[in-house]
């Protein structure tokens, strides 16, 4: 575990060097009207604790989604990828440039395909790797798209060896009025239970 951590730090460290230049600025998103996730198309289930919970992550590399998909067996809660209407660039160097002036451009990357209806939900576990010391700016586009007054959001991330804290504390400032929770810094999968248990969301 330690070696893939290196590893990844390493390869931020790589990311970190790069310029900014280079990068294409995207179109704003619109919003579009929500739709039921494909896994959703009725009103979802109640999973753990008798909430109704959806775990909506964006990945780049997989490491994201795999954390995901193991908490959405955990919690019996709905999924969904957040995906960007023009796919980021395969080479992690290109898509190290195009997320730095993202970030700082403050843009809001368009997304593809239809949004879930985030009405429905109770508890919203949003995934995420950590990029340039935040969440990635596609899901800023996310929440942003609909109101999420009084839903709880309980943020969890991958990353190179950045923390979670400063990524939590952006959502909390984008969403003032909705209950975004501790997050949970996921590089190895021993701490999903807990965090699952603690927040009541374990099937
Ligand atoms: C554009 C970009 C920016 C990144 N910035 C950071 C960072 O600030 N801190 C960090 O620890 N890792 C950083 N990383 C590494 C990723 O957070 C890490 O590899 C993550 O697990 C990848 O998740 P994914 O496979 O779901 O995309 C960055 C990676 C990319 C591609």
């Amino acid at each position: 575990m330690k070696r893939i951590i290196c590893v990844l730090t390493a390869i931020f460290m790589l990311l970190a060097a790069v310029g900014c230049g280079g990068g294409e600025k995207k179109a704003e998103t619109k919003k579009a009207e929500p739709v039921a996730t494909k896994q959703a198309e009725a009103a979802p289930a109640p999973a753990a604790g008798g909430k109704k919970v959806l775990v909506a992550y964006f990945s780049w590399g997989g490491t994201t989604r795999n954390v995901a998909k193991l908490i959405q067996e955990k919690t019996g809660g709905d999924i969904f990828e957040i995906k960007t209407e023009t796919p980021y660039p395969k080479d992690i160097q290109q898509t190290g440039e195009l997320g730095k002036k993202e970030k700082a451009d403050n843009v809001r990357p368009k997304l593809a395909g239809p949004m879930p209806d985030l009405k429905q939900y109770d508890v919203i576990l949003l995934g995420y790797p950590i990029w340039w010391y935040i969440e990635p700016m596609a899901v800023k586009t996310f929440v942003e798209a609909q109101d999420l007054s009084g839903k709880t959001i309980l943020p969890f991330a991958t990353s190179g060896g950045s923390d979670i804290g400063s990524s939590v504390a952006d959502l909390q400032k984008t969403l003032p009025k909705a209950q975004v929770k501790d997050g949970l810094l996921a590089n190895s999968t021993g701490g999903i239970d807990g965090w699952l248990k603690d927040n009541g969301v374990m099937k």
